[in-house]
């Protein structure tokens, strides 16, 4: 059987599959080369940069499964691959803590202003004025989305002292009570939150969850942190939200569009901290999520059970 991965992954994953497979490693394919090789593999594997759409299913005449070695299938076609039999798989633990540190590290470098202090500095500036910052101990924060990494984000909160709300309604609140955590509805935490981070999926009912509308309702001075998916937060609005002043500012590792849009309204702001879509971007993670989705891959071509995203 063969398989096509077609964005980086691990050696550590690829390895695993060659052992009993022939892997082709076909990097940044354009969407008409993919759905032109595409039939001749029985596995796919992808990070978020492939596009897994409706026309490469259809495409896809021996394909078994499809493995995404991260956590989020939003660029997968799930509908259209269960219709058609095709297993999509996830590695839904492999980058939990990357992510969750990342958010932190955004979280803090927003308090702190430490990109844009660190900027200056390397212009030669020394401008210990301008770059006031904000304390986590005591403040509020509103986690959206309590699962794998909106947990780990809440624990080191506590850990500096925060008060976590949060707002998930798939979970119980027994369950959040005992992390010592409020659960809210989005409302209220937009009302309450000095800090508000994201940690949901993108899906047809989270899509503009932060919209003007949201910024309409939120405390003056929020700080927004979004390591989650591009889409879960309108960007021109939010971008009009910090302009106005109502946010005071933004950590933002993923995007509506991605790679880098140069139009996006938010690489202008000055109160912007930005990454490239890093969240995942450890090598323990890199390694982790890419063992995970060859094991995956394997049960699913052996017809073994595996655990579906
Ligand atoms: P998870 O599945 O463990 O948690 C997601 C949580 O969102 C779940 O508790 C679920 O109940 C909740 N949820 C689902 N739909 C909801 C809705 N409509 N309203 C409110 N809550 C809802 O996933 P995770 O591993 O914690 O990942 C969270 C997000 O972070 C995903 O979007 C994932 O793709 C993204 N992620 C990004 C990076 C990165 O590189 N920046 C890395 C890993 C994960
Ligand atoms: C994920 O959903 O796992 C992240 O987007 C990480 C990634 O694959 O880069």
């Amino acid at each position: 059987m063969k398989i096509l991965v077609s964005d980086p992954v691990s050696a550590a994953g690829i390895e695993i599959l060659q052992k009993e497979f022939t892997v082709d490693i076909k990097l940044k394919l354009p969407p008409e080369e993919l759905i032109r090789i595409i039939p001749e593999y029985d596995a796919l594997v992808v990070r978020s940069e492939t596009k897994v759409t409706k026309a490469v299913i259809e495409a896809a005449n021996k394909l078994k499964a499809i493995g995404r070695a991260g956590v989020g299938v939003d660029n997968i076609d799930v509908e259209a691959a269960t219709q058609k039999g095709i297993i999509v798989l996830n590695a839904p633990e492999g980058n939990t803590i990357a992510a969750t540190e990342h958010t932190m590290a955004m979280m803090l470098a927003l308090a702190r202003n430490i990109p844009q202090a660190h900027q200056t500095m390397k212009e030669g500036k020394w401008e210990r004025g301008k770059f006031m910052g904000v304390e986590m101990r005591g403040k509020t924060l509103g986690i959206l989305g309590l699962g794998r990494i909106g947990t780990g984000v809440a624990k080191r909160a506590m850990a500096m002292e925060m008060e976590v709300i949060a707002y998930d309604p798939f979970i119980n609140a027994d369950h959040a009570r005992n992390l010592g955590i409020e659960l809210m509805e989005v409302d209220e935490i937009l009302t309450k939150a000095d800090f508000i981070t994201l940690h949901l999926p993108l899906t047809p009912e989270t899509k503009n969850l932060l919209n003007k509308e949201a910024f309409a309702k939120v405390k003056s001075g929020v700080r927004i942190i979004n390591c989650a998916r591009g889409g879960v937060i309108n960007e021109a609005d939010l971008a009009e939200a910090v302009e106005q002043g109502k946010v005071a500012g933004i950590a933002v590792d993923v995007f509506e569009k991605e790679p880098i849009n140069p139009e996006n309204p938010l690489l202008k702001l000055e109160k912007a901290v930005l990454t490239p879509h890093l969240g995942a971007s450890t090598a323990e993670a890199q390694v982790g999520v890419a063992v995970d989705v060859a094991h995956g891959i394997i049960a699913a071509l052996r017809g073994e059970p595996v655990m579906t995203a």
